[in-house]
């Protein structure tokens, strides 16, 4: 039988991302307009297990779309991922009436909220809200614009500064699991070379591509290196290629949170009032269990157990431009 949705519990979990507040501010107005009761959890799933919730009105997201992090807070839950802590969140979430809950984080908080669904009655929908852009069901997420933009407004920065110096820098972007943020942000800085964690980087053959940058009088080069690279981070690569190569006087530069915070983009906003606003039509019209997204610049559900086991691979074509343009 389909459950009637009088009220909606919303909640950010996981590594905030530039753009979330405006997925709340959308969420909240856009169940206003149909009339639903809204609650906004605080810190995440953590929240939901403590009782902290709070009614959340028009009004308590205004003045909000332009900030970074999130107003409801978030954590990454240990106590959910156990039986006992869900059955707490599920008691808390019965005793504030909620009929359905709106996600907003990562494939850590999909994850749980999977789980959930799988032993309790209430349906979640999830909006996608990762800096990584590394969920299957959708071409971006929210937060993913924000880093990048941050990400090469720095490598900008270290650029004239490699110049003038005449230097190899090794730059690192997060990315865990993923090189959208590397990828994205290499293309646009024009590195002279991307090292993801989803290709074996070959310090040989990076070393033989900084040889012919010297042979035909490349000065300085830009390296980045996303964070959960199989052969380490910006400061293992460094020394592994400066044992072999020391032609150049080598620096690291770090971005790490820096990416995570900040006013989001344009493009973030948009993106984020779009599934904010979606994720309110698609429980209304009955879904439940998967989180809403963009593909070919529609909004589109994809349940759970798709957004989450399967990996959103990188376009390989863009990794071969890359790589050609830096020639
Ligand atoms: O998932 C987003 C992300 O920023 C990853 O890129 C990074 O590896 C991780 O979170 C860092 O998490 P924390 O802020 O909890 O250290």
């Amino acid at each position: 039988m389909k459950r009637e949705i009088k009220r909606i519990a919303v909640f950010t979990s996981g590594g905030d991302a530039p753009g979330m507040n405006a997925a709340i501010r959308a969420v909240v107005r856009h169940a206003t307009y149909h009339d639903l009761h809204i609650y906004g959890i605080l810190r995440g799933y953590d929240g939901m297990i403590n009782g902290n919730f709070k009614r959340l009105e028009t009004s308590d997201v205004g003045n909000i779309i332009h900030r970074g992090g999130t107003i409801l807070k978030t954590a990454r839950s240990k106590e959910f991922r156990t039986k006992k802590g869900r059955k707490s969140a599920y008691e808390n979430l019965v005793a504030h009436d909620i009929d359905a809950c709106i996600a907003i984080g990562g494939n850590g908080t999909f994850t749980g909220a999977n789980v959930f669904s799988k032993e309790y009655d209430i349906p979640f929908i999830g909006v996608p809200g990762t800096i990584d852009n590394d969920l299957f069901g959708t071409d971006f997420t929210i937060g993913f614009d924000t880093a990048c933009n941050t990400a090469v407004e720095a490598m900008d920065k270290i650029r004239d500064t490699a110049d003038s110096h005449n230097r190899l820098f090794f730059v690192e972007v997060m990315g865990r699991d993923s090189g959208y943020i590397a990828l994205n942000t290499g293309i646009g800085s024009g590195a002279g070379s991307v090292l993801i964690p989803e290709k074996d980087n070959d310090i040989d053959l990076l070393i033989n591509h900084l040889k012919v940058g010297v042979k035909r009088k490349k000065l300085f080069s830009l390296i980045i290196v996303a964070e959960g690279n199989q052969n380490g981070g910006a400061m293992e690569i460094a020394a592994k290629v400066k044992e072999k190569f020391d032609h150049y006087d080598t620096k690291v530069t770090i971005i790490g949170h820096l990416q995570r915070g900040g006013s989001p983009t344009c493009m973030d906003r948009v993106l984020a009032s779009r599934l904010g606003f979606g994720s309110v039509d698609v429980l209304i019209k009955g879904k439940s269990n998967g989180m809403v997204g963009i593909l070919n610049g529609e909004v589109a559900f994809t349940p759970f157990d798709k957004a989450i086991k399967q990996s959103k691979a990188l376009k390989g074509d863009l990794m071969n431009m890359a790589e050609i343009l830096a020639l």
